[in-house]
């Protein structure tokens, strides 16, 4: 079944960690602000209806789409950025698929997966199994024990959640004055479960200047 899916695509912050004067979500690759290339991927799925694209004004003009384009301004830290969104979706709304555009490589067919999962569960996100071995450490760096890694997934994004459960999720995260690091993370608090869908590597997150590298291989 078709149903109306709003995008939030995130576009704000200042990528302390990439640390350039333009955020990174807006430096050129192959002479394509790296935003733009997840826009494009979205503006490509049929159910998303409208677009809702979180930037300070100044980059408004790089954002052009047949669907409802929305423009809203982020806040001090990712979650606020979401909270702001949620407040420009349209009634008819049924899910909400929310990416950082700091992710350039989204494909739309590990898209239409995480959406798939999330009509069947409600929320889904993409993730891909950990590769390195992860430990815990104390705060000198001794190691405390080594996470057993069938069980650890690197998050990504996409995250697609039907849009009450987000929405309550999230009254939910400002009414205890809570923090998140994802979306998924303002569910689980409500103890409702999140599927996690096997994504791509390619879909990493550039958060410094390696990633740049990265990222431009690739291309
Ligand atoms: N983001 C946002 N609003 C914020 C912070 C982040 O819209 N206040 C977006 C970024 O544009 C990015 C995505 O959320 O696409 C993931 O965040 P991250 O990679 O952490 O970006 P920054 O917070 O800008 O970087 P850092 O954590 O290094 O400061
Ligand atoms: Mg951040």
């Amino acid at each position: 079944m078709k149903n109306k899916i709003s995008a939030v695509l995130l576009c704000f912050g200042k990528g302390l960690r990439f640390n350039n004067s333009t955020p990174k979500q807006f430096i050129n690759l192959n002479n394509k602000p790296i935003a733009l290339y997840s826009f494009e991927t979205l503006n490509l799925i049929d159910e998303i209806f409208e677009i809702i694209v979180v930037v300070e004004k100044e980059y408004e003009h790089f954002f052009k789409s047949k669907k409802i384009l929305k423009f809203v301004l982020g806040g001090d830290r990712r979650q606020d950025s979401v909270f702001n969104a949620l407040k420009a979706l349209d009634q008819t709304s049924e899910y909400v698929l929310i990416h950082d555009s700091a992710r350039p490589f989204a494909d739309v067919e590990s898209i239409n997966k995480v959406v798939l999962e999330a009509k069947e569960h409600k929320a889904a996100t993409l993730g891909c199994k950990a590769i390195d071995l992860i430990k815990r450490v104390d705060n000198i760096n001794f190691n405390i024990e080594s996470l057993n890694r069938n069980e650890l997934y690197a998050i990504q994004t996409p995250q697609v959640i039907e849009k009450n459960l987000l929405i309550e999720s999230y009254n939910y995260v400002y009414k205890n004055n809570l923090t998140i690091l994802d979306d998924t993370g303002a569910v689980e608090l409500l103890n409702h479960k999140v599927k996690i869908v096997e994504g791509k590597r390619e879909n990493f997150k550039i958060t410094t200047p390696f990633d740049l590298k990265v990222a431009q291989a690739i291309i």
